[in-house]
């Protein structure tokens, strides 16, 4: 067990803990830190068993103390999770007012509680699971024990990645392949809404309408597991896939779902910053664009963004004050690098967000912000964006809590409303068949053009990056209420229009910016809200996906924006992975 948590780690690592079922009762190690704390723990207390679950914890709601590290337990029931139980207040209320005692301030123990009632009431434990899980909200992957089963574990997957080990007489269940890698390579993938018994003899997986699923077994060397690619064709698939885990993990780096606050940000006080200058290449300057709009609208800090090669030669006049926030994956872009190292050079206030934490901005700039998205692989950026979105907008809104513009309630509804985005994610993943029907369209295409306004415009940009990076297929992203002045030129039958249209502010204007493009032949394709109404006597193309808060639309858009991209990209033949003339990370000017 230990060495599979040890192999998760790179997922996050501020406590750890075991349960094991020994002599029909479920025994518990749990330690604050990292996992050679629970060794030692163990070393001290041994526990032997064949039948446990571990947990290896990137605190999410509640410190990083030993009662809120997993596995958690509630009577005869202990579970790990991963991910969110978005409704778990209500269920925490409605266990407390029957009399039930609560001992951490987490989430998840909310499952073992609500496992623990069904089984009082008489249920068989796989009827009991399934009760439960189907009160659940959220994006999550489930472990359970029970006591007095003692050939039994139950897992859930919803959201967040799930695999079944199967070994000899011996089975398995993990986050991903690499977790499972020291006892087995034959892995089952769990699809969404699975659930799963197993036992020593084999797994009884279900799909989320309780019928019997089969899942092929796959061979994987799971020692190279964590750059794997798995189920899927291409690392940039898995990557799009991942995003419901790696915008939770790192939310959670800077959001309290449980106080429905924001984490305090101590390595730089924002209520001094007197300005914000964002630099960052490609994808990650358009994170930093959309990041602007909060920054501005709740924070009240005039921001500024800039593709950091044109930054570093200009001799800009930043003025005192100045946080200048740089934006990257590999934390190594050069210009970008370059950008920082000029400003803290300058005497101003640096930050970093970037997703490879020993990296050079990571160590150059005075504060680093992390994303949490894990390695990725596929040139093009996919879950490192949404990662980047996700810190950059609890950062807008730690920054206006700090500066005392953002009240506790409006405080509370953002909060919440970015911990939806994970299971948003994870919908919008499943409603891709109308994605691939106008990705066959867009490969034929020479010219593609990617409409939005507000946020949705640096998201239009960042589609159209997207879709010349790895098809080929040139591509433009405009202010959709830009296009008139100029650009409408371009719009005749053989030039698909692809717009970005959410239920937010700007709705009404961008339909009738499309009924503009409709009334010219173009052929257009509105990504919009299940229910949001189309242009008035335009002939649109609707891809509909779910509805969401205008807060985090940048979050959950970018699925279809990616997924286009990708299916284009397929269909096309190109290599998704590493398309030509491109590199990973740009280490040079
Ligand atoms: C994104 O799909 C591209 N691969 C590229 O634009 C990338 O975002 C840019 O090179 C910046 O890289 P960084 O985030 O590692 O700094």
């Amino acid at each position: 067990m230990i060495d599979s948590l040890k192999r998760l780690e790179y997922r996050g690592y501020d406590s750890a803990g075991v349960a094991a079922l020994v002599d029909g009762r479920i025994e518990r190690r749990r330690a604050k830190g990292k996992i050679r704390e629970l060794e030692a723990v163990l070393a001290d207390q041994p526990l032997t068993s064949v039948v446990g679950i571990g947990h290896t914890r990137w605190a999410t709601h509640g410190p990083p103390t030993e009662p809120n590290a997993h596995p958690h337990k509630a009577g005869r029931v202990a579970v790990v999770h991963n991910g969110i139980i978005e409704n778990f207040a209500e269920l925490k209320a409605e266990l407390e007012a029957a009399g039930r005692v609560f001992e951490s301030q987490t989430d998840t123990e909310v499952v073992a509680h609500l496992i623990d009632a069904r089984l009082d009431a008489g249920d068989e434990p796989m009827t009991a699971f399934k009760t439960v899980l189907d009160r659940l909200s959220g994006a999550y992957a489930l472990g359970v024990l029970i006591e007095g089963h003692d050939d039994l574990i139950l897992g859930a997957r919803k959201g967040s990645p799930l695999v079944v080990g199967w070994g000899d007489g011996e089975m398995y269940l993990g986050s991903d392949a690499l977790a499972v890698g020291p006892f087995t390579q034959q892995i089952s993938y769990l699809e969404e809404g699975d659930y799963v018994a197993l036992t020593r003899d084999g797994a009884d997986i279900r799909d989320n309408q309780g019928r019997k699923a089969n899942r092929p077994v796959v061979v994987v060397s799971a020692s190279a597991a964590m750059v794997e690619k798995g189920e899927y064709r291409h690392f940039m698939e898995k990557e799009i896939h991942e995003q419901p885990d790696s915008v939770q993990h790192t939310l959670s780096a800077y959001l309290d779902l449980v106080a429905q606050k924001v984490k305090p940000q101590d390595a730089i006080d924002l209520t001094k910053v007197s300005r914000i200058q964002i630099v960052a290449c490609g994808t990650a300057f358009y994170a930093g664009e959309i990041a602007r709009y909060a920054f501005e609208r709740l924070a009240g800090v005039p921001c500024d963004v800039e593709i950091a090669s044109e930054f570093r030669y200009r001799s800009p006049a930043l003025t005192p004050g100045t946080l200048v926030v740089a934006v990257s994956q590999s934390g190594e872009t050069a210009d970008t690098l370059a950008s920082l190292t000029w400003c803290k050079a300058q005497g101003f206030d640096t930050a970093a967000v970037v997703n490879v934490h020993t990296s050079s901005m990571a160590r150059e700039a005075a504060a680093m912000w992390p994303t949490w998205a894990g390695p990725e692989i596929g040139v093009a950026s996919t879950k490192a964006f949404t990662a980047q979105v996700a810190a950059l907008l609890s950062l807008a809104l730690a920054a206006g809590v700090a500066r005392g513009r953002v009240a506790p309630d409006e405080e509370a509804r953002l909060v919440k409303a970015l911990f939806e985005a994970p299971r948003l994610i994870a919908e919008t993943l499943q409603a891709d068949d109308d994605l691939k029907a106008v990705a066959h369209d867009l490969s034929k295409a020479s010219d593609v053009l990617f409409l939005g306004r507000g946020v949705m415009y640096p998201l239009a940009m960042e589609g159209a990056l997207k879709l010349k990076e790895i098809s080929y297929i040139h591509a433009e992203g405009y202010a959709a209420g830009e296009l008139k002045h100029g650009p409408i030129a371009l719009v005749d039958e053989e030039t698909p229009v692809i717009a970005l249209a959410p239920m937010d502010e700007v709705f009404e204007k961008t339909a009738s910016n499309l009924q503009e493009v409709a009334a010219r032949g173009g052929p257009v394709v509105m990504i919009t809200a299940k229910g949001a109404p189309s242009p008035h006597g335009a002939a649109v193309r609707r891809v509909e996906i779910p509805a969401c808060d205008p807060f985090i639309a940048p979050l959950v858009y970018a699925v279809p924006v990616q997924l286009l991209a990708y299916y284009t990209a397929v269909e096309k033949g190109t290599d998704v992975d590493q398309p030509r003339n491109l590199a990973k990370s740009v280490t040079v000017e």
